[in-house]
């Protein structure tokens, strides 16, 4: 009987003793549920979670790095009474990374799950202030460099291009005989508004005019008319035009082979390097590129211009930079390609200028109106392309030239015959989501 007493004595204990604890219990501690932030501007932003039981305070952290290796200034292990917290003195347009744990005297729950977020983008930072050692260029045409235009072509970009009137059949429409309203226009508009401007495109079988097409004397005097023009051009604008496309367009799409243009016809292939010398020779200072299209996503035909061009350099032809035309789509090329073709012209040291960006945003005609979601995708395509731009090397950087302002004065509308909103604008000057993911690439 007696050890029975001594048993229970000794379980009552323990129970007392189990129970005594209740008097200062451990207490259960779940991790917050950390949830998106929120009123997110250029330098702050609202960390919130869901309050778990127990929890008398909280402790927040803040970082650059989703393994909080670091600690924004203050933000580690922050007490915080709230389910939420103001997070500010941050930097615009950065990544950062948030997470919580729940805090009851010593106890200190495990953390939230991490919450990512990026800041704003700076609202009045112009493109051409957002670009890092390069110029943000348009197309312009001599009857659109007023009103808007000019307005958004001075704010905006810092060099343009002629759409068509810098081409031999707008200057030089009949043999002899040079037309100089346009394109004196277009390059008094540069100077007098501080403007790059990128010449395009001296030879360019698609704006050959009719009596060059049709040309009746020999080879050789057809060499002689194309060498007066290029110097003639060139000269005249010397110190004005900053670059040239010299060439653009000589390779064909499908065989990579040389294009059997007039000039093919007439010169042979020299008539590539030809063009070039006669260029440099009439401009010391004048940059000269090779511009061409669909180089990104179609292997045979970057093949061929890369041979093309190592063999120019091979001459010591004067070519300094390639510009790839980059008429793309929201989904094409993919990201890998664009930035292998433009490591293949970083491996030469050349100048690589992204000379004509437009971003169809309906290719496949699936839409009557821009919706919000491909919207959203062509803004991400534009950021895209801004970031690789922005991560070559400066000494291979020149522009980043997009092709038209308004998506209704895009030339894509005719060429491929339905609506599409390719551009940065909307047809009331209005930017579009894609500017600010541009604008967003740009700063990366
Ligand atoms: O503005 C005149 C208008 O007043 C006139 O009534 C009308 C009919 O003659 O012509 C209008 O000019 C047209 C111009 O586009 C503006 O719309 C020209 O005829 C037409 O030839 C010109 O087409 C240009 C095309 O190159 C040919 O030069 C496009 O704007 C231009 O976007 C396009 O750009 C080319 C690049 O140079 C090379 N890469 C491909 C790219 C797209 O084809």
């Amino acid at each position: 009987m007696k050890q029975l007493n001594i048993i229970l004595l000794i379980l009552t204990g323990l129970l007392v003793f189990a129970c005594g604890s209740d008097e200062n219990p451990s207490p259960k501690l779940d991790a917050p549920l950390a949830l998106n932030a929120s009123n997110i501007t250029q330098n702050a932003f609202t960390a919130k979670w869901v309050g778990v039981a127990n929890a008398k305070s909280y402790q927040l952290d803040v970082s650059i790095s989703n393994t909080f290796a670091s600690y924004v200034d203050g933000y580690q292990s922050k007490s915080v009474s709230d389910i939420k917290a103001e997070v500010d003195g941050l930097d615009a347009n950065t990544e950062y990374f948030y997470r919580v744990r729940a805090v009851n005297g010593e106890t200190i729950s495990d953390h939230s799950i991490t919450i990512k977020l990026t800041t704003s983008i700076p609202a009045d930072v112009p493109l051409k202030e957002a670009a890092q050692g390069f110029f943000i260029g348009n197309v312009v045409q001599s009857n659109r460099m007023t009103g808007m235009h000019k307005t958004l072509l001075n704010r905006e970009f810092s060099s343009i291009t002629a759409e068509y009137e810098m081409k031999m059949n707008i200057m030089y429409p009949q043999d002899g005989v040079y037309d100089w309203t346009r394109s004196d226009a277009i390059v008094d508009f540069a100077v007098n508004n501080g403007l790059n401007l990128h010449g395009h495109a001296l030879i360019w079988h698609n704006s050959t005019p009719d009596w060059v097409e049709n040309y009746t004397g020999t080879d050789a005097e057809f060499e002689a008319m194309v060498e007066d023009y290029v110097k003639t051009v060139v000269t005249r604008y010397k110190g004005k035009v900053k670059s040239w496309d010299v060439v653009n367009e000589a390779i064909e799409d499908g065989s990579g082979d040389y294009r059997n243009s007039v000039f093919y016809q007439r010169m042979g292939a020299g008539y590539i390097a030809k063009c070039f010398k006669w260029a440099r020779e009439a401009d010391t200072d004048v940059l000269l590129f090779y511009n061409d299209y669909n180089l990104c996503d179609n292997g045979n035909k970057l093949t061929t211009v890369l041979n093309m061009t190592d063999a120019l350099l091979a001459d010591d032809v004067p070519i300094d930079g390639l510009g790839f035309q980059m008429h793309i789509t929201y989904n094409w090329p993919a990201r890998d390609k664009i930035e292998a073709a433009s490591q293949k012209v970083i491996d030469r040291n050349l100048k690589l200028h992204f000379a004509e960006l437009d971003v169809r945003a309906n290719p496949n005609n699936d839409l009557t109106s821009l919706t919000n979601a491909r919207s959203l995708e062509l803004k991400d395509k534009y950021k895209e392309i801004a970031e690789i731009y922005t991560a070559i090397p400066t000494e291979n950087k020149y522009a980043l030239t997009i092709w038209g302002l308004r998506d209704n004065e895009s030339w894509l509308l005719n060429f491929w015959g339905h609506i599409d909103w390719p551009l940065l604008y909307d047809a009331d000057f209005n930017e579009k989501d894609a500017y600010y993911g541009f604008l967003e690439g740009l700063m990366k």
